[in-house]
């Protein structure tokens, strides 16, 4: 085993998480019929009836088990059922917990790709979290070019040419962290940010082109979920440490 998989717990952490800790959760999608009607058991009728607008069985259940999941872990934090949380979204379709008193403000972010989720816990700052499958077939050249800042590019077509679909997929959960985190979708000027300065697991800065003073306030770090997939996480600030745990139902 190598120390990238070493790092995940199989354990739980205890139902306290302060606001200098940030715990990431990963989990698998794919789950038995048992497991899944358990699940399927915790969500709201609006996320019931998200789940039926998807026009494959599989991404439909894929959809209930990670909001299940996010449901069980986010109850044990707050010492509550997983189907008593009550979710509030904003204009840009980001999630939150409703606020519950005494509880503090926990913040979450979730992300999935290819029957895997990545969860990430904190409280009281933003955060956002990106996963993907590195895949072969990916138009590396013409994304980074309408995407990624002149940086990022450069260094992309500086790395030798079997290494850059991997490196493509890292910026882009980057990337993708970091509009998560502050909330944006799909219309933030993605090119305007920069995260080729993050090197591996080290806690490094992102790069706003369009904003000098926000710049100070993101960072990010990569992250390694498992053997073919991208991760990255962004968080606001510098005072925090990571740690990382498996779900196990
Ligand atoms: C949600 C979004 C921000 C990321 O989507 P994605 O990478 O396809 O999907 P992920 O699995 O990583 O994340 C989806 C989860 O993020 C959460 N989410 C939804 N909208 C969000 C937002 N605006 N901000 C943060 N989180 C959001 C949800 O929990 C969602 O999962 P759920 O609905 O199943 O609970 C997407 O709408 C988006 O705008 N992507 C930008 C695409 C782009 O321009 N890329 C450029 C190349 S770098």
């Amino acid at each position: 085993m190598d120390n990238e998989e070493l790092q995940w717990r199989p354990a739980i952490p205890g139902e306290l998480i302060s606001s200098n800790e940030v715990h990431v959760w990963r989990a698998w999608l794919d789950l038995t019929a048992l497991q899944y009607e358990n699940l399927l058991g915790f969500l709201s009728k609006d996320e019931l009836a998200r789940a039926k607008r998807f026009r494959f069985e599989r991404d439909q259940k894929r959809f209930i088990v990670a909001r299940g999941i996010l449901r069980q872990i986010l109850g044990r934090y707050l010492g509550k059922k997983p189907n008593e949380l009550v979710f509030e979204y904003s204009s840009q379709g980001k999630p939150a917990l409703a606020t519950y008193p005494g509880c503090g403000t926990l913040h979450f972010n979730l992300s999935h790709s290819d029957g895997f989720a990545l969860y990430a816990v904190t409280r009281d700052r933003n955060i956002g979290i990106d996963i993907e499958r590195i895949r072969d077939d990916a138009a590396v050249d013409q994304i980074a070019r309408r995407f990624y800042s002149q940086g990022e590019i450069s260094s992309l077509f500086r790395m030798h040419i079997d290494r850059r679909t991997e490196l493509f997929f890292q910026y882009w959960t980057r990337k993708e962290a970091f509009i998560k985190a502050i909330g944006e979708g799909i219309s933030f000027p993605m090119e305007q940010c920069d995260v080729s300065l993050i090197s591996g697991s080290v806690l490094s800065p992102i790069i706003l082109h369009s904003d000098k003073i926000e710049s100070l306030r993101w960072y990010g770090q990569d992250l390694f979920p498992g053997c073919g997939y991208a991760a990255a996480i962004a968080v606001e600030g510098t005072d925090w440490d990571l740690s990382f745990w498996h779900y196990t139902l």
